[in-house]
């Protein structure tokens, strides 16, 4: 994955392979990668923006 060292999430430093990483050890919504990297738990900015990166990322996986 491109950017994978680019933190999705500044408040918690959480990277897109620290996301990706979270779905491929069976994460299968926001919340359960929440849970998993604690994301979104500090400004609560980025929340939106990887919801969406989480579905891109499970979108991909199905094909
Ligand atoms: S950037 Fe993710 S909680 Fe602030």
């Amino acid at each position: 994955m491109k950017n994978a060292n680019k933190e999705a999430c500044h408040c918690k430093n959480v990277t897109y392979a620290k996301i990706q990483a979270a779905i491929r050890q069976g994460a299968k919504t926001p919340e359960e990668v929440q849970k998993r990297t604690g994301y979104g738990t500090g400004c609560g900015q980025c929340r939106e923006f990887i919801q969406y990166l989480i579905q891109d990322i499970l979108r991909e996986q199905e094909s």
